[in-house]
């Protein structure tokens, strides 16, 4: 079944007249992953639009940018077949017209781990959200808990520019051996496929042994830098211990703790998350409500 696509903001505006939509933004590339967050998006919203945008504004190296997949028709069909209505699928220019020169920059959660490893990742990111969030005025956007410091940064800018709508954090969605699904795994050679299976294992491993009893940060990293070791060609990057709010390093767990990690494997950055210790429903997080 094929979906309307629309390339530019007058479009997309004749498109929804005012309706407030269901939003799932994406860089393309779409996989099992995305068809989970456009599923739920059309299942609580009476229509559901999808942007596909390769935001070069994310994107530190040329090379990662110009390597990217880009596959509209692909994209399209995945997209309609989850439940889209509309894909929004703009040029650079359409975005950033000729002239623009405004930047977002969302302040602490975006400076460690992927922030330190990443300069102006998240500015990139959180510039092309609120621009996002601002032409489609969706009633809910739908983030994965996979990238969990994007779903910070974006649910931090989302309350402090009262941006539209609602912020829906979605389950990461994941292979049988438990990897994170991500269009940079089929970047992994045979072998590196196999050994990127060691990331989740750790994750399990360090909830796990939460749930026996262990609540020192360091004895957790270092049971899983350990178990990170036993993949003999991955390279870690980072292995923390975090608040899930600050994304802070604590050095014991607590509700809502998380840990965070990054490796590199074949030359392909993985990242993954899994939450420590669940927070009781009462505690909540900062309040995510909906602006219009
Ligand atoms: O997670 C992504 O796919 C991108 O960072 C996003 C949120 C679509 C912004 O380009």
């Amino acid at each position: 079944m094929a979906v309307p696509i629309v390339t530019t903001r007058a479009a997309l505006r004749e498109a929804l007249a005012g309706e407030r939509p269901g939003f799932v933004p994406t860089l393309g590339a779409l996989h099992a992953g995305h068809e989970a967050l456009i599923r739920q998006a059309a299942a609580e919203n009476a229509r559901t639009v999808v942007s596909i945008f390769v935001n070069p504004t994310q994107f530190q190296n040329p090379a990662d940018l110009a390597r990217y997949p880009r596959d509209l028709g692909h994209d399209a069909e995945l997209a309609a077949g989850s439940g889209a209505d509309l894909i929004f699928a703009p040029d650079v220019g359409e975005m950033y017209p000729p002239g623009a020169d405004t930047t977002v920059e969302v302040g602490s959660l975006t400076h460690p781990w992927e922030g330190a490893s990443r300069p102006g990742h998240f500015r990139g990111v959180a510039t092309v959200v609120t621009i996002l969030l601002n032409l489609v005025h969706p009633a809910r956007s739908y983030f994965g808990e996979k990238d969990y410091q994007q779903l910070r940064v974006v649910q931090r800018l989302h309350a402090d520019l009262a941006l539209p709508g609602t912020i829906v954090a979605c389950p990461t969605v994941r292979e049988p051996d438990g990897l994170a699904l991500s269009s940079r795994n089929a970047r992994l050679s045979v072998a590196g496929r196999w050994q990127a299976a060691a990331v989740p294992r750790t994750l399990r491993q360090m909830r796990d042994q939460v749930a026996a009893g262990t609540h020192d940060a360091e004895e957790l990293l270092r049971a899983g830098r350990n178990e990170l070791q036993q993949a003999p060609d991955l390279s870690v990057d980072y292995l923390a211990v975090v608040d899930g709010d600050t994304l802070e390093p604590i050095p014991t767990v607590v509700p809502g703790a998380r840990a965070l990690v990054a490796v590199v494997l074949d030359g392909v950055r993985l990242i993954d998350n899994v939450a420590l210790a669940p927070v009781p429903q009462e505690q909540g997080k900062e309040p995510h409500g909906a602006h219009d």
